[in-house]
């Protein structure tokens, strides 16, 4: 049975489906990070196997395009012994009409155990945890500009990893956080573990002001944003969710919000720098610093096999 308040969680408050950030409790956030610490050292043996999905099948669905994720995915899901299918979008059968129900219904006939979905309209993932039936599992990849829980999910095990406690941070979310799905998880994962300070940089265009009324400080000053903070995540200009010019153009928000050097220097010594990525190079962030002694975005994509690891074994383990 469902619990009625979550989707995503049964009836004794385990965790089913991954959908979202929202209305996790921390003892499930912890559980997941504590998981993937145990993974990680798993991704570190020469034989990186573990045989807790053997038999099960992973369909990977990315309607969207994607590095870091589809991939990790793929190498999470092996590691842990599943059968996995990447399905082609673009030479899939939707390109003839067919609605993303149908295809789910038609991979289900296949056996599929679990469904990693990455999908531009927001709730995708959610329409399709919906009417699977009950043995079957759902991950969202990304929808739109909702949520990326997985993101979010690595980027506090890689806060933990560097920062050990949540309570006692100033963590800073830099760029285009209107359009970004990876913010909202971020800032909803951040306040559930405690997080004291987290603010949201950008420009006026760029960051929703009714973010106050999550407790997020919103700056539209980089160098107030940035001051003393122990954690900057830096975003990308998402173009692709853009209606219409929202900036003057890439050189000028560089010229106000690109992390450089110099900024960076206004934070906490031992600020660490993060981003989901793709990163971009001179628009949101200087190579210097992308490059540099504080930044920590590769670690990220290597704790992220880690932390999908923890959450497919962690799903696939509770029942509906
Ligand atoms: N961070 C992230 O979602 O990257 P991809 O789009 O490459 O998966």
């Amino acid at each position: 049975m469902l619990s009625r308040r979550n989707p995503q969680l049964n009836a004794h408050g385990e965790l089913i489906h991954l959908l979202s950030i929202e209305g996790l409790p921390r003892a499930v956030l912890h559980g997941i990070l504590d998981t993937a610490a145990t993974f990680l050292a798993v991704n570190d043996r020469e034989v990186k196997k573990v045989p807790l999905l053997r038999g099960k099948s992973v369909f990977n669905l990315f309607f969207e395009n994607s590095t870091r994720t589809r991939t990790t995915f793929e190498i999470a899901a092996k590691r842990l012994s599943a059968d996995v299918l990447n399905l082609d979008i673009a030479r899939s059968s939707a390109s003839k009409g067919e609605s993303l129900l149908d295809t789910i219904a038609n991979l289900s006939a296949m056996h599929a155990d679990m469904f990693v979905v990455r999908h531009s309209e927001s709730g995708a993932p959610y329409l399709i945890a919906q009417h699977c039936a009950p043995h079957v599992h759902v991950i969202n990849a990304g929808d739109g500009r909702h949520a990326h829980p997985t993101q979010g999910l690595l980027d506090m095990y890689t806060i933990r990893h560097y920062k050990k406690d949540f309570t006692q941070l100033r963590v800073a979310i830099v760029g285009d956080i209107v359009h970004s799905r990876v913010a909202r998880s971020d800032i909803l994962a951040l306040a559930t573990l405690g997080v004291p300070e987290i603010r949201a940089v950008g420009p006026k265009t760029l960051v929703p002001g009714d973010l106050r009324e999550m407790g997020v400080r919103v700056c539209h000053d980089m160098a107030e944003g940035v001051k003393d903070a122990d954690v900057i995540i830096m975003l990308r200009l998402q173009n692709e969710r853009m209606s219409g010019a929202m900036l003057p153009s890439a050189g000028e928000f560089f010229k106000h919000f690109g992390l450089t050097p110099e900024k960076l220097a206004l934070a906490a010594p031992d600020a660490i720098v993060m981003h989901p990525g793709p990163i971009n190079r001179g628009v949101e962030i200087d190579s210097a610093v992308a490059d540099g002694a504080q930044s920590v975005i590769l670690p990220q994509v290597t704790f992220g096999i880690a932390v999908r690891m923890a959450v497919m074994s962690t799903i696939a383990g509770n029942l509906a």
